[in-house]
């Protein structure tokens, strides 16, 4: 099975951690959002994934070259200006099978895929949209269905009165390509707002299915710290690195917690992570690979990314912090969201 990952999108609403880095590679649980997805799909049964890349496609090559590492094939399509969520498909159409996956790769969920394709194979192809239910549809597609599952209407991110239903575009689909000839080439085009509900008007079979299960879309610093206190309270069912040492505390390998500091679960350490003296660390704190925890300092509801320095005594609460950072001696900083290229609060 073949899978195509939209993956280019620049991540406006995660910045600054976005400016250099592409939203699907943010860690969740110390590993890129992009590695678990790979994971589980070769899992179940999606060996052939193109990727569909754009905003520092470098970050996602480097990571994954061609795919031997986690048993796949890995393709990639360099858009040279974003061309959309259809545009981005239509693009990479010389390397899509007759019938493919696609995902939106800042969806973090855990579904079977099968009844999913099965479903669309029963109907005789087409396209197929995976759905969730959420409370406030408005940030999302919304659907209106016929009792037989098919979509009659598709309104992206409509006003909160104006939602047909609560049941959402779970950024999942199934398509046959032969509907690929309806997009232009070389042209932006949102499949959203311009493909759903031309193929509805069109007569192309349009159908919904139901999922169960986590399903959270990581694009905003809100729902991204969400997602992370799920996966600390096992709500989200990924693997988390390292040894689970005490119930909720989690710890890499070749790390050093000094006796002296207090571990407050939910925690999860990294790798090569040193804590030193009184440093108090939880709940709700991811600390990345090769992170210096100095004395002293306390990180509350708190994410390091890799290779942070937190110096003695300072103090972060709801913080989040892209690679490489070093907060200074004392500093106290209560929900930034910092990368090297900048800082803002949210
Ligand atoms: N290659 C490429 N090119 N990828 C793109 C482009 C592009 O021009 N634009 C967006 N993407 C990728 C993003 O990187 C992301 O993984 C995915 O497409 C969806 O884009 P978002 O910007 O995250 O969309 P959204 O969250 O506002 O809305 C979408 O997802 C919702 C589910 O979370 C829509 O599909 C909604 O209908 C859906 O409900
Ligand atoms: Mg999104």
């Amino acid at each position: 099975m073949q899978a195509l990952l939209l993956a280019g999108g620049l991540g406006t609403r995660l910045r600054p951690l976005t400016e250099d880095w592409p939203k699907p590679m943010a860690l969740l649980g110390n590993r890129p959002w992009l590695e678990h997805l790979i994971v589980m799909l070769k899992r179940q049964g999606v060996d052939d994934i193109v990727l569909a890349v754009k905003h520092c496609p470098e970050k996602i090559q480097q990571h994954f070259g061609y795919g031997d590492r986690w048993g796949v094939t890995i393709r990639y399509v360099v858009e040279r200006t974003l061309l959309g969520t259809a545009g981005a498909i239509k693009n990479a159409e010389s390397l899509l099978r007759d019938r493919f996956l696609v995902f939106n790769a800042d969806i973090i969920q855990t579904f079977h895929l099968r009844p999913f394709i099965e479903g669309h194979v029963r109907r005789g192809g087409g396209v197929s949209i995976c759905l969730t239910e959420v409370e406030d549809p408005s940030h999302y597609g919304v659907v209106e269905q016929d009792a037989d599952g098919r979509i009659l209407r598709f309104v992206e991110k409509p006003r909160p009165e104006e939602a047909p239903s609560r049941k959402i575009n779970a950024g999942i689909y199934m398509l046959d390509k032969a509907v690929l000839a309806d997009i232009p080439a070389g042209k932006e085009v949102s499949i959203e707002r311009e493909m759903f509900p031309g193929w509805i008007r069109k007569g192309v079979p349009v159908y919904g299915h139901d999922t169960e299960g986590y399903w959270m879309d990581m694009g905003t610093t809100k729902r991204y710290r969400q997602v992370h206190r799920d996966l600390l309270d096992r709500k989200l069912d990924l693997p988390v690195s390292g040894t689970e040492v005490e119930r909720g505390v989690w710890i890499g390998e070749n790390s050093e917690v000094h006796p002296g500091a207090l571990i407050v679960p939910p925690v999860l350490i990294g790798n090569r992570v040193t804590i030193g003296e009184k440093a108090v660390i939880g709940p709700y704190t991811v600390i990345g690979d090769d992170c210096r925890i100095k004395s002293g300092a306390r990180l509350m509801e708190s994410i390091l990314w890799n290779r942070c320095t937190v110096e003695t005594n300072a103090v972060l609460n709801n913080c989040i912090f892209g690679h490489g950072l070093t907060i200074g001696t004392r500093h106290v900083m209560h929900e930034a969201v910092m990368s090297r290229i900048g800082v803002s609060y949210a």
